[in-house]
C-alpha cells in the first residue's frame, strides 16, 4: 500500500485527508484492503453504497445496460430517464414530480439555485450556518465553513446571507420580498449530524409560503431511505418546492438530481440549464434499481429499525464514557459528539486498525453511515469496539 501512498502524493491534487488503506473489493457491508484484510464499512462511501458494495442485483442491471447503450446525449429522448423521472415522482414527498438529471450532489444545488432565481425573478438566497451544500462556486456560496469558503469568496453569488440553524426569528429577519430560496438539509451531514427541530421546519416552510420565496430542501445526504423515511423532509411533514439528491440515488455510478414541483421546473426553459453526462442510461438504470431493490428488500423501514437500534447502543455508550456529548442523528445516519478532536480522531484510526471503517466530521463528530443492509451483530460488534477505543483514549 505504501507504494499507492506515494503514487497519490506525487499526482493526485492532494485536496482530501486520508485514511491510510486502499481497498480492492467488497461485499455488501464488508470491505477488503489490497493486504486481504477485511474491514466493516461505517461509512459507505459518504452515504452513497446504499445496498453495499458489489449488489448482485445492481452489478446485474449495470452489466446488461453497459451492453446495450452506456451514453445518449440529451439532445435525443431518453426512455431510462423518463422510467426514472416517473419513478421518483412516486416517492418524491409532495407536488414534486418533475425532474432535472446530473452527476453529482454539487451540481443539484447548482440546478436548485438557478431555478429558484429563475423562477422567482429575486436576487437572495438564505442559507444556514454550519451548512454543506457542495464545492462548485454556486454550491460553495451557500456553504457555511469559512476554511472552504475563504480563498474563493470574490467569486461568489453576490447575496447570500447565513443564519443560525434552527432559529426561527433569524429567518423571519432574513427572509423578505427579494428571497428567491431558503436552502437547508433537513439533517446538517457535514455541518456535524444536526437535526432540524419541527418548530424550525414548520416555521420555515409557513415562511417561505407567506414571503413567496422557494424552499429548497438539500437531501443529497439524507435522502433515498437513509433516516428511515424515503426523504427525510417526511419526518417533519414539510413539503419542500424543490428537492436536491445524489450520493445514494446511484448506488454508487454517480448521478444527482435537482426536482421541483411542475409549475416551478417549467420555469426552466430550452437553454437555461443542461448537463452532457447528465441522466444517461446507465446512471438511470442505476438509480432505476437502487429504488427497485430499496423497495424489495423493505431497506426505508429496515433503516428506521436498525437505526434505533444502533442509536440505543450509542446512547448506553455515552452513559458510558464521559468524553462523549451527545448522540443524535435519525435512521442511519448517526452522529457520537466527542470532548475533543484529538479523541476523534484517535478512535477513527483504532477502529480503523480492529477492521473499522468509520468517519470524522466536524472535527469532533464521529459519523456513522452504513449501507441500508447492515445487520445488528455488525452494529454490535462497532460498538463494543468503539467502547474499548473510548475507554482508550479517556484513559
Ligand atoms: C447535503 C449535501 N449536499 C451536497 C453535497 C455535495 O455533493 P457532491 O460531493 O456529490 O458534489 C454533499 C456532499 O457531501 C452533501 O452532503
Amino acid at each position: 500500500m505504501e507504494e499507492i501512498f506515494r503514487l497519490d502524493r506525487e499526482y493526485l491534487a492532494q485536496t482530501y485527508r486520508k485514511l491510510p488503506v486502499v481497498f480492492s473489493r467488497g461485499k455488501g457491508i464488508f470491505l477488503w484492503d489490497l493486504g486481504g484484510k477485511r474491514y466493516l464499512d461505517f461509512v459507505a462511501g459518504v452515504a452513497v453504497s446504499a445496498l453495499g458494495h458489489a449488489d448482485p442485483e445492481l452489478r446485474k442491471a449495470l452489466s446488461r445496460q453497459a451492453g446495450r447503450l452506456i451514453h445518449m446525449t440529451n439532445l435525443v429522448y431518453i426512455k431510462e430517464q423518463v422510467e426514472l423521472a416517473r419513478e421518483l415522482a412516486r416517492i418524491t414527498p409532495g407536488r414534486i414530480n418533475k425532474f432535472f438529471f446530473s452527476n453529482s450532489g454539487a451540481e443539484s444545488v447548482e440546478a436548485a439555485l438557478k431555478l429558484s432565481i429563475k423562477h422567482t425573478g429575486r436576487k437572495k438566497i438564505v442559507a444556514m450556518e454550519h451548512s454543506f451544500h457542495g464545492r462548485t462556486l454556486g454550491a460553495l456560496s451557500a456553504t457555511w465553513k469559512p476554511s472552504y469558503r475563504e480563498p474563493f469568496q470574490s467569486f461568489f453569488l453576490s447575496n447570500v446571507q447565513f443564519i443560525p440553524f434552527n432559529d426561527l426569528s433569524s429567518a423571519e429577519r432574513a427572509v423578505d420580498e427579494d428571497t428567491a430560496a431558503v436552502i437547508l438539509e433537513p439533517i446538517q451531514g457535514e455541518g456535524g449530524v444536526r437535526v432540524a427541530s419541527q418548530e424550525f421546519l414548520k416555521g420555515l416552510k409557513e415562511l417561505c409560503e407567506e414571503r413567496g420565496a422557494l424552499l429548497i430542501m438539500d437531501e443529497v445526504q439524507t435522502g433515498m431511505g437513509r433516516t428511515g423515511k424515503w426523504f427525510a423532509c417526511e419526518h417533519w411533514g414539510v413539503e419542500p418546492d424543490i428537492i436536491t439528491l445524489a450520493k445514494a440515488l446511484g448506488g454508487g455510478v454517480p448521478i444527482g438530481c435537482t426536482g421541483a414541483r411542475p409549475e416551478v421546473m417549467e420555469s426552466f426553459q430550452p437553454g437555461d440549464h443542461g448537463a452532457t453526462f447528465g441522466g444517461n442510461p446507465l446512471a438511470c438504470v442505476a438509480a432505476l434499481t437502487v429504488i427497485r431493490e430499496i423497495r424489495k428488500r423493505g431497506l426505508v423501514k429496515k433503516a428506521e429499525r436498525r437505526g434505533r437500534y444502533f442509536m440505543k447502543a450509542l446512547e448506553e455508550l455515552k452513559g458510558d464514557h464521559p468524553s462523549v456529548r451527545e448522540v443524535r442523528g435519525k435512521g442511519l445516519m448517526l452522529g457520537m459528539e466527542l470532548d475533543g478532536e484529538d479523541k476523534a480522531e484517535r478512535v477513527v484510526m483504532g477502529a480503523l486498525e480492529e477492521g473499522f471503517l468509520i468517519n470524522v466530521t466536524a472535527g469532533k463528530v464521529l459519523r456513522f453511515l452504513p449501507p441500508l443492509v447492515v445487520e445488528e451483530a455488525h452494529i454490535d460488534a462497532l460498538v463494543s469496539t468503539l467502547d474499548g477505543l473510548l475507554r482508550k483514549v479517556e484513559g
